[in-house]
């Protein structure tokens, strides 16, 4: 297994930058797959390029006689999916509201040990597209939040994490930010165009895949959408130009699952085609080569790129444990027992769900709790579902989450709504407390720690006596509560988009506790935004939580916090509005005209924080924005940018290219250093975010960021780096980043609203 250290002192510069070993490794990794590739048949080549029936996601064809193994993919970006003796990891989601680099790679070696333990070689995950363009996606909770550099250093983070042990396929590329019309399917003849304009997709879609490629990541998948008129998965451009091309990505592409629709996505820059091809199967590949529509080279190439992704994580291309060793189609039956579970995950695990949390409203100091003597628990998402068993997993492909998990509705219903990709699903799971995205991006949890039962754990060591109403909408509420929780949620999944913001029955609840306790404070288990207008004004509702998806130790953390053991630390990775409108054309995705969609991605172009603050649209919450139960002075910034005001226009030495382009693109030309004072009584961890306003800009976007503890009572030094990525604009005219000259303003901030210090950059 290869593996590399890690110094937790040395995080800052590391996650700043390339992976300075993935070049030199790269090249080995493709010499030795490059010898390799020219000793299998042609029939051999074509058959490693499309996937077989297996217990995985999906799995490749092997060539024992030259040793190639194949390669067993499974999903997905929180764990091993579907399968039994694993942990369920907190949701994408919940690390993008972590702020943490360090907490996302610690997750990811942890996880990619799990997908290795149980014979998986490629681990279908992190999600950086949808990036949250689209406020209603019903997939945003898999991606990492609403901002370019933010998905693209926990991107990078978790890729290397993860690659610690299996190849990591980041997703999806590009431009999938809807699941309206995702597939060519129920009447609509074509997916989604997403239409991008060459300096958007550099700036806002690419950026983040660059960071992945970058980190060494060792395959991308391609997504079901069109990009400006062409499927994702053969179009040229993207593959070819942007991705191969631009990016230098040494891995191999593999399709989203049926996402490939022509044979011609083998010379557009598909490398593998899941989860089996209806193109390239019976040797269509070879025929193609022998008609001269397909070069040898190209074929070679598409099991050079497989070969050389297994070089380049493994060391080999024939491993082990076995593809699919852990892994069984029927799980009732009696299969071999393969735990997948390294107990030394937990504290990672449990710290993912403390720092996913946010809190955003804390009022009368209701939190933390001090010794409650009659605590009130309230609402649907207080306890956990009723089944979670391998026999409830009646939709294989989609995980237990669709069977009985989390969803009070039928599989039927489910299927439905998916497949036809545009009906309504119920906005909250009300079967019971939600910790876990679905569809693929649904986890499979070893078991549930959830609010009500962690809850009852701290009233046995505090004597305190709970009251508890999981059922009513309209509960009895005791008048001497020291305090009421009230749980609901807002579930999404893969396949449909949200049918709204927010959830007037949820609310509704919410309300009637409000008017029955002084002190009510609301638990959301939200996949993404989720409106809080319609009782955040309420005098009764003295705190709010958005909790997010926190995996299996999702009670346990909580409890932390609202015991003030842990003070919360968690910040918005996306802007919560006071009405759905405010979000105006980015609240859901395009679906005209009927039979061709289009999706025009100039209008508008920015998104998220940046549409709010061009359109000067104030917020409910902004992005960047957390509650803590401490305070933080910020002290004054230093920042030094001598290689920033010497540095030339566009980049230097632009042929020395590594994985994600060229190599100048990553030098830091600017140094900001910040001072924070945590003034409170209690220790806390801070977020320092780094926006730029660009030249002639009247909005600013975050790039860089850094999450430190700080100890009540001491000081922290905050030191970002600025490559030259970060401080240039795509260029159209000259297709290169280049260093704006006028004057570049640094704002350090505590959100992207609450700016705390600045420094001018001029050139
Ligand atoms: C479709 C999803 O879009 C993708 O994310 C997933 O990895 C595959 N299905 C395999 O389950």
């Amino acid at each position: 297994l290869s593996s590399f250290s890690f110094a937790a002192q040395d995080q800052s510069p590391w996650f700043a930058h390339y992976n300075p070993s993935a070049a030199s490794k790269w090249a080995a990794a493709l010499n030795r797959a490059g010898t390799m590739t020219p000793q299998m048949t042609s029939e051999e080549l074509n058959n490693v390029t499309y996937g077989f029936s297996s217990a995985c996601s999906g799995m490749t064809g092997s060539v024992p006689r030259v040793g190639w193994d194949g390669l067993c993919m499974n999903d997905a970006g929180e764990g091993v999916r579907g399968t039994d003796l694993v942990n369920a990891y907190a949701e994408g989601i919940s690390i993008g509201a972590s702020w943490n680099a360090e907490l996302a790679y610690e997750r990811a070696r942890y996880m990619g040990a799990e997908f290795r333990r149980k014979g998986v070689k490629v681990a279908l995950g992190p999600v950086i597209e949808p990036i949250g363009r689209t406020a209603l996606n019903g997939r945003n909770m898999e991606g990492f939040g609403a901002d370019p550099s933010l998905a693209g250093k926990l991107a990078a983070a978790s890729v290397r994490g993860l690659q610690a042990s299996v190849i990591a396929s980041v997703k999806h590329f590009v431009g999938y930010e809807q699941e309206l019309d995702r597939m060519p399917i129920g009447g609509n003849p074509v997916s989604v165009s997403s239409n991008i304009n060459d300096k958007d997709m550099h700036e806002l879609y690419l950026w983040a895949f660059q960071d992945a490629v970058a980190a060494g990541a060792a395959s991308i998948m391609c997504s079901y959408n069109r990009v400006n008129q062409t499927y994702a998965c053969e179009n040229d451009a993207a593959l070819n130009g942007l991705l191969k091309g631009e990016l230098n990505f040494p891995g191999f592409v593999v399709s989203d699952w049926s996402g490939q629709h022509s044979g011609d996505s083998a010379a557009a820059g598909l490398d593998v085609a899941m989860p089996s091809s209806s193109y390239w199967d019976n040797g269509q590949l070879v025929a193609a080569v022998n008609n001269g529509t397909l070069s040898k080279e190209r074929l070679l190439d598409m099991a050079t790129r497989q070969l050389a992704a297994s070089y380049y994580v493994f060391g080999d291309i024939t491993s082990s444990p076995p593809n699919g060793y852990g892994l069984v189609t029927d799980y009732t039956a009696p299969h071999p027992l393969v735990d997948g579970r390294d107990p030394a995950s937990k504290p990672n695990r449990l710290q993912q769900a403390i720092e996913g949390h946010v809190l955003v409203k804390n009022t009368n100091n209701a939190l933390p709790l001090q010794k409650p003597k009659i605590l009130s628990l309230f609402g649907y998402d207080g306890r956990a579902q009723m089944v979670n068993s391998p026999s409830s997993n009646t939709l294989s492909n989609y995980g237990w989450a669709f069977g009985t998990q989390v969803m009070n509705a039928s599989v039927d219903t489910l299927l439905q709504a998916m497949v036809g990709g545009k009906g309504d699903i119920l906005q909250s799971a009300t079967g019971g407390t939600l910790f876990t995205g679905l569809g693929s991006g649904a986890s499979t949890p070893a078991y549930i720690s959830d609010p009500f039962s962690a809850i009852s754990d701290r009233a046995y060591d505090d004597d305190t006596y709970l009251w508890w109403d999981f059922k009513s909408y309209e509960p009895q509420v005791s008048a001497i509560s020291d305090a009421c929780l009230v749980f609901v949620n807002d579930v999404s999944t893969e396949g449909v988009d949200r049918a709204g913001l927010a959830d007037p029955v949820s609310d509704s609840l919410v309300l009637n506790v409000a008017a029955k306790c002084a002190n009510t404070i609301v638990v959301i288990h939200n996949t993404y935004i989720r409106l809080v207008d319609a009782f955040y004004d309420h005098p009764n509702v003295t705190a709010i939580v958005y909790a997010h998806l926190p995996g299996q130790d999702s009670g346990r953390a909580l409890v932390k916090l609202l015991w003030g053991d842990k003070s919360p630390s968690g910040k918005l990775p996306y802007t919560v509005a006071k009405n759905a409108s405010d979000y105006g054309q980015l609240l859901h995705g395009s679906g005209t005209p009927v039979n061709n969609s289009q999706s025009d991605f100039s209008q508008p172009s920015l998104f998220d924080y940046r549409y709010f603050q061009a359109n000067n649209i104030e917020p409910r919450f902004p992005f960047g924005f957390g509650l803590t139960y401490t305070t933080f002075t910020y002290g004054n910034i230093t920042v030094s940018s001598t290689g920033f005001r010497n540095a030339s226009t566009s980049p230097p030495n632009p042929n020395r290219r590594i994985p994600g382009g060229v190599k100048s693109l990553f030098d830091p030309l600017v140094s900001v250093s910040v001072t924070v004072t945590n003034s409170g009584s209690v220790d806390a961890a801070e977020v320092v975010q780094i926006y730029l306003q660009f030249p002639g800009e009247k909005t600013h976007l975050l790039r860089g960021f850094r999450k430190i503890e700080i100890p009540h009572g001491s000081t922290q030094e905050f030191a970002i780096d600025l490559s030259r990525r970060d401080l240039s604009r795509w260029d159209v005219t000259s297709q290169q980043w280049l260093l704006p000259n006028g004057t570049t303003t640094i704002l350090v901030g505590a959100s992207s609203a609450d700016i705390r210090a600045s420094a001018i950059l001029t050139r």
